[in-house]
């Protein structure tokens, strides 16, 4: 007996498959350019970009070029850049950071003024990119990352970033307290339309490798005392909660393919957007694979995509931006 007390019927899933145009028609989930965020990084003192060997494709920019591969971004329907500094000079505070001539901030004015209202312009606010010692924060007498002393330099961060015109400044640096000390000093000073994404549900992941090539970080050792432990799902959840109280506009989930579970579970249950960050050793993985002809680049680029997609995530950010908002405008999916 069927579920309503008739016949059985013949149950065949397989009729609604047998076409592009019946799976397209019946697709649960699909991309739109507009919710994908481009992450790029800014170099100072260089004068051409310069490749990132670990990341195929992937550049770090001059000013000029940045202003070109913003134009490009917005032309290509993207919805937002997420901005990543790489300054020529790095010290214990990471003065860079807050310099309002800091190579990030710099770069904040330049990709505003080229993106007018085109997409959003967001900024990474963390100090691993400005520290010698490449942490996200700042160290104590013992070497420990200071969490309290860590949050006075955002709060200095958050001012040079929004005073520079970001729209979303993104706090990376999985310091407690982090997104209402930051919202406290926005309001305190004129900038309460920025907004804040909090990366709530950052992972200590090895996935972030060629990153650190990307930004020529100096860390030794790892950032396990404040990212989360890849163990634990509960924990990300109750992460997210907390940004979300403390006045999180948008919360992350990162990185996003290993952490689908995670996303799927604070997607449920949060009440502001939810983005995931495809981290540049997913970026890495899927273009060895496809360099070595192991796997098919484009249908792995966008099933990467719609997957985290299908997860929950309403935006996300991926070095694939440009390239899969081409591909999803030519009618492509995975
Ligand atoms: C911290 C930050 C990191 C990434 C984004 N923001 C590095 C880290 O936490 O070690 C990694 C992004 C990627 O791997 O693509 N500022």
């Amino acid at each position: 007996m069927s579920a309503f007390g008739g016949p059985v019927p013949d149950i065949r899933p397989r009729r609604t498959r047998g076409t592009e145009a019946w799976r397209r028609l019946v697709a649960q989930n699909r991309l739109h350019t507009a919710e994908l965020v481009l992450p790029m990084f800014v170099r100072e003192g260089v004068r051409e970009p310069v490749p990132i060997s670990s990341m195929p494709g992937v550049v770090q920019h001059t000013l000029d070029s940045l202003k070109v591969a913003v134009a490009e971004a917005a032309q290509a329907g993207v919805g937002g850049v997420m901005l990543f500094g790489v300054p020529e000079h790095k010290d214990a505070i990471g003065s860079g950071a807050d310099d309002p001539d800091g190579i990030l901030n710099v770069a904040t004015r330049v990709a505003v003024a080229e993106a007018g209202d085109a997409l959003v312009v967001q900024t990474d606010l963390c100090l691993d990119e400005f520290t010698d010692h490449g942490h996200c924060g700042v160290l104590d007498g013992a070497g420990r990352v200071d969490n309290d002393a860590s949050l006075e330099r955002y709060r200095s961060m958050a001012l040079a970033q929004a005073s520079a015109g970001s729209a979303l400044l993104g706090l990376s640096g999985m310091m407690d307290g982090q997104v209402r000390a930051v919202r406290d000093v926005l309001d305190a000073n004129g900038h309460q339309n920025a907004a804040i994404l909090g990366y709530a549900a950052k992972y200590a992941s090895a996935l972030y490798g060629p990153f650190r090539e990307a930004v020529q970080s100096s860390l030794e050792g790892d950032r396990r005392t404040y990212q989360l432990d890849p163990a634990n799902s509960r924990e990300g959840a109750r992460e997210a909660a907390i940004d979300i109280d403390e006045g999180a506009d948008i919360v992350m989930v990162k990185p996003a393919s290993l952490y689908l579970d995670v996303l799927a579970r604070v997607a449920a249950a949060s009440p502001v957007p939810v983005w995931a960050y495809q981290v540049s050793g997913e970026y890495s993985m899927i273009e060895a694979a496809a360099a070595n002809g192991w796997i098919d680049r484009e249908r792995a680029v966008l099933e990467s995509l719609v997957a985290i997609r299908r997860a929950g995530a309403d935006a996300i950010l991926t070095y694939w931006a440009v390239e899969a908002a081409r591909l999803i405008r030519e009618g492509n999916r995975a």
